[in-house]
């Protein structure tokens, strides 16, 4: 366990160039690796900048695994709200990641057996080997919400008002929301060899901080990260507080 390594960078476009290469690095270092990586606004940089990278040759996605993190419940698979969707339209599509090297969410039967059958999944392949992840106002990873223990495995959740509210500007309105969904559990992330967590603007400082320099807490979910092996945390300076700026 080491304290997490925090990168400041000037901007949005900052963060992304700066994330890509870091993905890059990390990749070349594992090609085969088991990826995680969030949805939202955060990453869309990154994204980009890789696929940027992946067509200047300097970065080779073509043997890593993506695992899905987090997925809504009680919508129709081609449903325009997936998260999946989203994951192809800004990462698996640009990178050109075959359908086959990624694993999916189970969204339906039982599905404490399906959850539990993809944390065996993620061990059979030796754990998840980087993590890419965004921060919620609220201190979530994933769709880990507060409280989630440090052991919780995936699972089914309920989305906590401020996820709804957060996450309303991509759909609608609250109402446009769905209510639980399934979320890679925070002792799978936790255990992930390396770990890239990214913040960007204003909306974000209060919860960095506390996640950063807080107490470890069920309540924020995200400072556990502090216990984690080969944590990264990419922050433009509008995420970061203004005294602790380098
Ligand atoms: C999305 C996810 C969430 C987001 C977080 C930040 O798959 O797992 O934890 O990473 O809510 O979202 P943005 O980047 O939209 O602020």
């Amino acid at each position: 366990m080491g304290r997490p390594n925090v990168v400041v960078v000037e901007d949005p476009r900052e963060l992304g160039r700066a994330g890509a290469e870091w993905v890059a690095r990390r990749v070349a270092g594992t090609p085969e690796a088991s990826v995680v990586v969030p949805t939202g606004e955060t990453p869309l940089n990154l994204y980009r900048e890789l696929a940027t990278l992946r067509d200047q040759g300097r970065f080779d996605p073509s043997m890593i695994t993506v695992c899905q993190l987090d997925e809504y419940l009680g919508i129709g698979l081609d449903d325009r709200r997936r998260l999946f969707g989203w994951m192809q339209r800004t990462f698996l599509e640009p990178l050109r990641i075959a359908d086959e090297r990624v694993v999916r969410l189970p969204v339906s039967g039982d599905l404490d057996v399906a959850c539990a059958a993809y944390d065996r999944e993620l061990e059979g392949r030796g754990g998840v080997g980087i993590a890419i992840l965004g921060i919620g106002a609220n201190g979530h990873l994933g769709f880990n919400e507060p409280p989630s223990d440090r052991s919780a495995p995936t699972r089914r959740v309920q989305l906590s008002r401020s996820s709804v509210e957060a996450n309303a500007r991509y759909w609608g309105s609250p109402d446009d929301v769905p209510r639980s969904a399934v979320t890679i559990g925070m002792a799978p992330l936790l255990a992930a060899r390396s770990i890239l967590l990214l913040a960007s603007g204003a909306g974000k400082q209060t919860i960095v901080t506390r996640a950063m320099q807080g107490p470890i807490v069920p309540d924020v979910p995200a400072s556990y990260l502090q216990e984690a092996d080969d944590v990264t945390v990419l922050v433009d300076r509008a995420a970061w507080p203004e005294g602790d700026r380098t």
